[in-house]
């Protein structure tokens, strides 16, 4: 069980995202459990104001301090809570951050909004994270993405186990080509070792497959990920 609580300027924007399929049913299941909080509601002035001019001029708003801080030492659990900030200047999301924090039992998740946050922000979270090289008008479509993929990791989130332990075996590589009913689609055949009954003969297509596809389409993942001495075997033979 993981708990993600998301502070943010705009909570319904999370009320969709969350309330159907994989995730909703992995709520009501209790393997995930999300609250969304407004920023607002740990503002302390009449006007419920969450952000200010810069000091030194500019364009623009920056987000306050004080209501961020207020909300995380409202919800932070000592010596459990991670708290991440969202923001296009944090580490790179990826698998493993996923799976890294798939591990942890509650997180706190800040949504920045585009322009920015008070720069001390960075005293009060253990990390900032970006979920890709370009600027999102706010973190709340980056948090939903977290959210995501650290919860298809939960056991049981997932309906087949199988089909998340077999991606964390592809590792980094792409999935192999699938295909379902019918044979013949105008023509196009489904490949004949699908057909064939054989497990040991389509796990080995699978594997070059994945491998063929990753160099094809993205040579960058294939050269980082882990590959035994028969798939460099094969990645050679792919390149004649
Ligand atoms: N906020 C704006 N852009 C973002 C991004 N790319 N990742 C995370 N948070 C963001």
């Amino acid at each position: 069980m993981i708990r993600f609580d998301i502070i943010t300027l705009f909570p319904q924007m999370f009320v969709s995202p969350f309330g159907e399929s994989i995730i909703k049913r992995a709520q009501h299941n209790g393997l995930l459990q999300i609250e969304v909080h407004s920023l607002r509601d740990y503002t302390e002035d009449k006007h419920h104001i969450t952000d200010d001019a810069p000091f030194g001029g500019g364009p623009g708003m920056v987000m306050k301090i004080e209501p961020i801080v207020k909300g995380i030492e409202h919800l932070k659990k000592p010596g459990e809570t991670r708290v991440i900030l969202m923001t296009p200047q944090g580490a790179l999301f990826t698998q493993e951050t996923a799976e890294r924090l798939s591990t942890c039992s509650h997180l706190i998740l800040i949504c920045g909004r585009y322009e920015g946050v008070d720069e001390r922000i960075q005293f009060f979270v253990d990390e900032e994270i970006s979920i890709g090289d370009y600027i999102l008008t706010g973190g709340e479509l980056a948090a939903m993405v977290m959210v995501d993929a650290v919860a298809r990791l939960i056991p049981g989130v997932v309906g087949e186990r199988d089909s998340v332990l077999e991606d964390t075996f592809a590792g980094s590589l792409l999935k192999y080509p699938q295909y379902t009913r019918p044979r013949n689609f105008r023509g196009l055949d489904v490949p004949e070792v699908l057909l064939s009954g054989d497990h040991e003969k389509i796990m080995k297509w699978r594997r070059t497959e994945a491998l063929k596809k990753t160099l094809g389409k993205r040579p960058d993942l294939l050269a980082r990920a882990p590959l035994s001495d028969e798939d460099k075997h094969s990645v050679e033979e792919l390149k004649k």
